[in-house]
């Protein structure tokens, strides 16, 4: 579906990913652009816009287009009310190499969109890598895809999460981030609140296990599910430059990024957009 009639859509892959040419974030969007954008990111589950250079504001002015600006469990436990949070890699604060998640899926009401800007990319390094969601579901077995119905799996903040909070923050805020947080359960396959499509809900970094079956059992089906995540089929993976823009459907997509530009900087900012409406 075309933005507008200036804006251009261009697909990157056979399952998921999109650059938009010709919008400029900055500019007044109406609200059946706003609508004709968020259909388009529901139909390629990420999007890219280059060359936005958005400043901080200007970041959190285009996303709450979409609907309320949500502030980090983390920004809740510090009290900051912070909804944009900043990721900086440096040679003294190597890259977190978090595993393969969907934004907060250790929480009761995961966000709808993810929202990225880059401004300070490293001459080589750092992409980060989307899996398609629908695709994964679509390339499992029908007898696979009949197991899957009706399971629950368990989602918990990760360890490592928790000890990149405890590095940055202390102790004290990682341990009362996750008494804040106990393990929530989501279900396994879900249907997408507006394409309809099917999903397999993965999100590896925090899923502990299948609710209701023994551990090696879940653990087999679980890994058994997460390789759907690494067929180059199901991906888009994105080289960045300075004031690129990403824009992605969290209930659709999962995410990594990758570290091997450490030592060298990379900077990006990022927030997320609530399921107050649908997305
Ligand atoms: C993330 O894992 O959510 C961060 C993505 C990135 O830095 O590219």
């Amino acid at each position: 579906m075309p933005v507008s009639s200036a804006v251009q859509v261009r697909r990157l892959t056979g399952s998921i990913g999109a650059v938009l040419d010709a919008i400029d974030l900055r500019a007044p969007l109406a609200a059946d652009a706003v609508a004709r954008l968020r259909a388009t990111i529901v139909e390629h589950q990420v999007v890219f816009v280059r060359d936005q250079h958005l400043t901080e504001d200007e970041l959190r002015t285009f996303a709450a287009r979409f609907g309320p600006l949500g502030v980090s469990p983390l920004h809740q436990v510090l009290g900051t009310g912070r909804t944009t949070s900043v990721i900086e890699d440096t040679a003294d604060r190597p890259p977190a190499g978090f595993d393969w998640h969907t934004d907060l899926s250790w929480t009761a009401a995961p966000p709808a969109l993810g929202f990225l800007s880059a401004v300070e990319i490293p001459a080589w390094g750092g992409d980060t890598m989307w899996a398609s969601l629908s695709a994964a579901f679509d390339s499992l077995p029908p007898g696979t895809r009949a197991a899957c119905r009706g399971l629950r799996v368990r989602h918990r903040p990760d360890r490592t999460l928790l000890e990149s909070v405890a590095r940055h923050h202390g102790d004290e805020v990682a341990r009362r981030l996750r008494d804040a947080h106990p393990p929530v359960d989501h279900p396994l396959v879900r249907l997408h609140p507006v394409s309809g499509q099917r999903l397999l809900s993965l999100s590896p970094l925090y899923t502990e296990q299948v609710v209701g079956l023994e551990r090696d059992t879940s653990a087999q089906l679980m890994a058994t599910l997460e390789r759907t995540l690494e067929d180059p089929h199901h991906q888009v993976r994105w080289r960045w430059a300075e004031g690129d823009v990403a824009v992605w459907d969290e209930a659709a997509t999962c995410h990594r990024a990758l570290t091997d530009h450490f030592p060298h900087r990379r900077v990006m900012r990022r927030c997320v957009v609530e399921r107050g409406r649908p997305a």
